[in-house]
C-alpha cells in the first residue's frame, strides 16, 4: 500500500454527512436527535467560546494571587469567575509559557480539550496529521502552522486525557502590561491557549 493510498483510506465525511448518518440511525431507532443538536448547537456558539479562556489569561496576567489559584487548580480558579466546566473534566492543568518554554495541546486519541473554557476544537486539532505529528516533530509542526520558534527554545507537548484537560497561559506581551483585563481578554486567541500560536 502506498502512502496515498493510506491518505484515502483514512478520508472521512464531510461534517454534513456524518451528521445526517447519525441522525438517520438514531431516527431509524425511534429517536429524536433535533431538540439535542440544537441546544448543543447554542452552547456551541454561544457559551463554549474562547473568550471564556481568554477572560481567564487576562485575569491571570493583572492579578497576580489568581494567577496562583489559578496554577494550583484550573478548574476551581475557572468556577470562581463563572464558567462551567463537564463534571468528567476533573483537571483542568495550566501551562505556562516562558521566554524559554512554549506549551502546546494535543489529543493523540481523538479531538479532547477544555472545550468549555478555550471553544471547541478547529478542524485541524481532530486530523491525524497534526495529532500524530505534533508529538513527533512539534517545531516542524509548529513552524508550518506559522509560529516559527527560536532553536534553544524547549517546546513541551501536552496528550490531553478524558479527565485532564489542558490551557496554554501565554507570555503577556510586554506592550500590553497595565492593561485592564476587558482589553487583555481581546488580545487572547484561541491558537495561542492551544500553543499554536504565540502573542
Ligand atoms: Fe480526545
Amino acid at each position: 500500500m502506498t502512502s496515498s493510498d493510506r491518505d484515502t483510506d483514512l478520508q472521512t465525511a464531510s461534517v454534513e454527512r456524518r451528521l445526517d448518518a447519525i441522525q438517520t440511525a438514531l431516527e431509524a431507532h425511534g429517536l429524536d436527535a433535533g431538540p439535542g443538536a440544537a441546544e448543543l448547537a447554542q452552547k456551541a456558539l454561544e457559551e463554549w467560546i474562547p473568550q471564556n479562556g481568554a477572560r481567564l489569561v487576562a485575569k491571570a496576567w493583572s492579578d497576580p494571587a489568581f494567577r496562583r489559584r489559578l496554577m494550583a487548580d484550573g478548574r476551581a480558579a475557572a468556577i470562581e469567575l463563572g464558567l462551567t466546566m463537564p463534571p468528567h473534566h476533573r483537571h483542568l492543568v495550566v501551562l505556562e509559557n516562558t521566554a524559554d518554554i512554549h506549551n502546546v495541546i494535543c489529543c493523540t486519541q481523538c479531538s479532547c480539550t477544555a472545550f468549555t473554557i478555550i471553544g471547541l476544537p478547529p478542524d485541524w486539532y481532530k486530523d491525524l496529521e497534526y495529532r500524530s505529528r505534533v508529538v513527533r516533530e512539534s517545531r516542524t509542526v509548529l513552524k508550518e502552522m506559522g509560529l516559527d520558534l527560536p532553536a534553544n527554545m524547549e517546546i513541551r507537548v501536552w496528550d490531553t486525557t478524558a479527565d485532564t484537560r489542558y490551557i496554554v497561559l501565554p507570555l503577556q506581551p510586554p506592550e500590553t502590561i497595565g492593561w485592564p483585563e476587558e482589553k487583555l481578554a481581546t488580545i487572547v486567541t484561541r491558537d495561542s491557549m492551544i500553543g499554536v500560536a504565540r502573542l
